[in-house]
């Protein structure tokens, strides 16, 4: 496995690849967990090498403590990558990424209205931003992403087909602990009373699969709209004293609007972001899907 700390140095060890190898490129921030590991491994299944770069991208951060603590531990993540079977890993410096300014304007097609997008003003025109200059650079044949992001790769979808790119956008399950809790670089940061609390929140999802499902208020007879569902979420979440619910949209899940009625939309998400102090943890269930 090969490790570039330069884009100079990845240019040149992309430039031995032959022409006609299918490339499997997974983008990551690092403080890599086997959800990113999974996206590896398929990568390995559909293409002939497979890149990963590490680069924590500043401009998708739009809380500066957010940035500060963001887990770094390149040298496990290399370990890791290499028992996985990389060939390639990009590390680049954030000058190599964004020598000079960046004024292009990329579409996100609406989809950053809801969950993440008001929340987190710029985080998803960040994403848009160091995803596309990745492409440019590592031309790959498949990108993955995992879908515990769903909102991200949605958009990252978006972009990527109304930008023309002739890349497949390969999407893969959200990887859990054995308790349900949703892998993510931010779980590290929890304590031990926080880690143990988190587990409610997938455990509140599949249960409001389960409502979805029947569309029936628990302990009453009453119809339950999406709306009334994502007020039973917030406060069935909130119930634990340790995890405070930012949102609980549910929302259509191709146009990421929110949805009024079940009939509204042929597949049906709902996303989460939950405040577990200081650590904001999202995650995302199907409620409906019409094949
Ligand atoms: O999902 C992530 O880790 C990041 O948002 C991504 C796609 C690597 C862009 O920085």
């Amino acid at each position: 496995m090969t490790i570039c700390y330069s884009l100079a140095d990845f240019q040149q060890a992309l430039s031995l690849i032959p022409n006609n190898y299918k490339i499997g490129f997974v983008p990551t921030m690092g403080a890599l967990h086997k959800g990113h590991i999974s996206l590896v491994e398929k990568a390995l299944t559909i293409s002939d090498t497979v890149i990963v770069s590490i680069f924590v991208n500043p401009t998708q951060f739009n809380n500066p403590g957010d940035l500060a603590v963001y887990p770094r531990t390149v040298e496990e993540d290399c370990k890791k990558l290499r028992e996985a079977g990389a060939s390639l890993v990009f590390i680049p410096s954030v000058k190599d990424i964004y020598p000079g300014d960046d004024t292009r304007s990329i579409s996100l097609g609406g989809l950053d209205l809801t969950g993440e997008g008001p929340r987190r003003p710029g985080h998803f025109k960040g994403v848009a931003q160091v995803v596309t200059l990745l492409f440019d650079i590592v031309k790959p044949t498949y990108a993955l992403f995992g879908e515990k992001d769903f909102q991200q790769l949605s958009i990252i979808r978006f972009f990527t087909g109304e930008l023309n790119y002739p890349i497949e956008i390969i999407s893969c399950p959200t990887v859990r602990e054995s308790d349900g809790l949703a892998m993510s670089s931010r779980n590290v940061l929890l304590n031990a009373k926080q880690r143990e609390a988190a587990p409610h929140i997938y455990k509140t999802l599949k249960k409001a699969q389960e409502i979805a499902s029947a569309q029936i208020l628990p302990g009453s007879k009453e119809v339950i709209t999406p709306v009334m569902l994502s007020r039973w979420v917030e406060e069935e979440i909130n119930s634990h004293p340790l995890l405070k619910t930012e949102y609980a949209e549910v929302v259509n899940s191709l146009t990421l609007q929110l949805v009024q009625n079940w009939e509204d939309a042929r597949d049906i998400q709902l996303c989460v972001a939950v405040n577990v102090d200081p650590v904001r943890l999202i995650d995302n269930i199907k409620l409906k899907q019409t094949l």
